[in-house]
């Protein structure tokens, strides 16, 4: 017997296409390209989020790590749909974790990366990257990502010079 029905079979391709994730996501860092900060002091990175597909969407926020632009990125710390953060590698081990923060400041638009008591290695290339996720059909789905990166550098591990007269 023959149950196969063509209208089932065209009515199963003609059924939504998954949502494609392309990078709609406005995300930008501030202060940026480049910020200068001295040792010691403590640096600010706000990560701003706008044109989000969805209004009921969640947002996922990681901020990289690249000593210079042709080095690797390293993910440093990310906070989660269900807003947890989580640090990773070397930004996980107490002495570093304990100079990082990571806060939402506005709910699904501003997110705010602190370094504090800057060292000289903390030079380098910070990316925040996002990814907005939602329910659609019971799976987390994303939806769209953005990314925006900013130059911390002027961490001088040298006291200022004081004339010699
Ligand atoms: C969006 O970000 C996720 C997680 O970082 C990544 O796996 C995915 O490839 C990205 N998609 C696009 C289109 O960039
Ligand atoms: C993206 O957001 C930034 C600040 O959040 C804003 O200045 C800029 O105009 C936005 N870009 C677009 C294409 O909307
Ligand atoms: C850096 O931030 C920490 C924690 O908020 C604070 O205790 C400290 O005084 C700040 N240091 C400077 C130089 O602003
Ligand atoms: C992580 O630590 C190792 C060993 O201390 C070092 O070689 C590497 O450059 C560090 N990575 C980053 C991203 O700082």
């Amino acid at each position: 017997l023959q149950f196969w029905k063509p209208a089932a079979a065209s009515l199963l391709v003609s059924l939504p296409a998954q949502p494609l994730v392309c990078a709609a996501l406005n995300v930008t860092v501030s202060p940026g390209p480049v910020v200068d900060y001295l040792e010691g002091q403590n640096a600010t990175l706000l990560c701003h989020v706008s044109q989000k597909r969805r209004k009921d969407s969640l947002l996922a926020v990681r901020w990289f790590f690249a000593h210079s632009s042709n080095s690797q990125e390293a993910l440093m710390v990310k906070m989660t749909k269900l807003r947890m953060v989580q640090y990773y590698g070397n930004f996980s081990r107490s002495a570093k974790r304990q100079r990082l923060r990571l806060l939402e400041e506005q709910r699904g638009t501003l997110y705010r990366l602190s370094v504090l008591t800057l060292q000289p290695s903390d030079q380098g290339h910070y990316v925040c990257k996002v990814q907005e996720i939602s329910r659609h059909r019971n799976k987390w789905t994303a939806w769209s990502n953005g990314s925006s990166a900013t130059e911390m550098r002027g961490v001088s591990s040298h006291p200022v010079e004081r004339g010699s007269s």
